[in-house]
């Protein structure tokens, strides 16, 4: 058997993702959870898709469950809301019961998927190394993952968050080798703060932001660090509060969990941040 290996600058050159001017824009994603029956999920994704404004300056993208996604996908065809799953697994085709690969993930029209939330690192015992082969996985397909970081409550109260996040982004982003028309998103998810209705206050997350920031400088060339890496916020992100974030130097969006369950408080932030 002759196996053709094409190398990932084609791949993704040919893709028809482009980086285009999406690093300029702001990015809103919904991150449904296991929270919507089928029914919900489409009647949520058709009510967003209706209330967006549509602008130049951000991106809206919706991330069902997997049993929804080619539903969802459906409704958003041809509008301006995106799709994104909430993980994806290293491997392209094989025995891997249960899990999804980013090539079939993208054939379902997703353009972002989420790699190592806190809930799969603590639920499920997802390692860095098993995030890091999901994110080279990711990206060898075309696709833009979105990478949660974040500390617990007893790591900020021991001064840690600097070092956890360090340590998480040097595993995670291990031997990524960022090509031009790649993007990555990274979120900032301090675990404290997923469903719990408190947030980091605005100028700890600003500090969290330069870390990372300062870390993708580190791992790759600064241009490229700072042309495709977008970091956001996420952990009680809602209607009320997300323009104390927004408002930062580094924030580039939100991934919202509770308050994207409504669609009127998403649309709330998806047309407010502009
Ligand atoms: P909440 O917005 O419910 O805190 O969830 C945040 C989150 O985990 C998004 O991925």
């Amino acid at each position: 058997m002759i196996v053709f290996l094409i190398p990932r600058a084609w791949l993704t050159g040919l893709s028809i993702i482009t980086n285009g001017n999406d690093m300029n824009k702001k990015i809103i994603i919904a991150n449904w959870k296991m929270n919507l029956s089928p029914q919900e999920h489409l009647v949520m994704a058709e009510t967003i898709k209706k209330g967006v404004v549509v602008s130049d300056n951000r991106e809206v993208v919706l991330c069902p469950s997997f049993t929804s996604l080619s539903a969802v996908g459906e409704v958003l065809k041809r509008s301006s809301v995106q799709l994104g799953a909430q993980d994806a697994f290293w491997d392209e085709v094989g025995a891997y019961t249960g899990e999804e690969s980013p090539k079939t993930l993208r054939e379902l029209g997703c353009r972002y998927v989420i790699i190592g939330h806190s809930e799969r690192r603590n639920f499920l015992g997802e390692t860095d190394q098993m995030i890091n082969k999901k994110l080279k996985a990711v990206l060898a397909s075309g696709l833009r993952p979105v990478l949660c970081v974040g500390e617990t409550l007893e790591e900020r109260q021991a001064k840690k968050t600097d070092l956890v996040i360090f340590n998480q982004l040097t595993k995670d982003l291990f031997g990524i080798h960022l090509l031009d028309n790649e993007q990555v998103v990274i979120a900032y998810e301090p675990i404290w703060a997923i469903g719990t209705g408190q947030t980091v206050m605005p100028d700890q997350a600003e500090q969290v932001f330069r870390v990372i920031r300062q870390n993708t400088i580190d791992l790759w060339p600064k241009l490229m660090a700072n042309n495709n890496v977008r970091i956001i916020y996420g952990g009680s992100a809602n209607e009320n509060n997300y323009n104390n974030f927004i408002k930062l130097e580094h924030c580039a969006g939100f991934l919202v969990g509770t308050a994207s369950l409504k669609a009127e408080n998403f649309l709330a932030i998806c047309n407010g941040v502009n």
